[in-house]
C-alpha cells in the first residue's frame, strides 16, 4: 500500500478532494480482486470523509446485494427500481438527493441519513455491476464537484467488475 489515509479537516477538504482520487488509484495497484478494492475505497472514504455510511452494493441476479461497507449496519437486499440506490441501478444514472425524506421511496437503512449520494459502476459491457451509495447526516451534503470526484474513484474499480 502506497498511500496513506487519515480523516481531513473541514479546511482540507477541498484540496483532499482534488488529490483524492489519485490516491485510491495508488491504493488499488496491482489489485485484481473487486471486493478487496471495494473494501479499501470505502474504508479510505469514510476515514478521510467521515460519511455517516459509505458503501457498495453489487448486482447480484435481480438484486442489489450488500458489499464492503462502512458505516451502520444497512439493509442487505435492494430491488431494482427500489429506492435511491435501486434506481440509480435502474437508471443507469447518478443520484444525487439532497434531502431523503423528499425523495419518494427512499429505503432508510438509518434514520441518521439525511442526504445521499449513489454513483453507478459498470462491468466490461456497460452494464450497472454495483453501486456507491454514501450517506451523509447532513441536509445537501453533496455536491456536483462530490458526484465527479466519486465517479473518477469508482473508474479505478469498473475494471475489476
Ligand atoms: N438509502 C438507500 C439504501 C441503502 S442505505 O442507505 C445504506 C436507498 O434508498 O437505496
Amino acid at each position: 500500500m502506497t498511500a496513506h489515509f487519515e480523516p481531513a479537516s473541514t479546511t482540507d477538504r477541498v484540496a483532499l478532494r482534488q488529490a483524492f482520487p489519485a490516491q485510491v488509484k495508488a491504493l488499488l495497484e496491482g489489485e485484481t480482486d473487486a471486493i478487496a478494492a471495494m473494501a479499501n475505497t470505502c474504508a479510505a472514504i469514510h476515514t478521510v470523509f467521515g460519511w455517516h455510511w459509505v458503501g457498495f452494493y453489487r448486482v447480484v441476479g435481480n438484486e442489489l446485494v450488500l458489499g464492503p461497507f462502512q458505516g451502520p449496519v444497512a439493509c442487505t437486499r435492494i430491488g431494482k427500481g427500489r429506492g435511491v440506490c435501486g434506481i440509480a441501478w435502474e437508471q443507469d444514472r447518478v443520484q444525487r438527493v439532497p434531502d431523503v425524506e423528499l425523495f419518494p421511496g427512499h429505503i432508510a437503512c438509518s434514520a441518521l441519513s439525511r442526504s445521499e449520494l449513489v454513483i453507478p459502476l459498470h462491468d466490461r459491457h456497460g452494464h450497472v455491476a454495483a453501486v456507491l451509495d454514501l450517506d451523509s447526516v447532513d441536509v445537501d451534503a453533496f455536491t456536483e464537484e462530490d458526484v465527479d470526484m466519486y465517479t473518477a474513484v469508482c473508474r479505478y474499480i469498473e475494471p475489476l467488475l
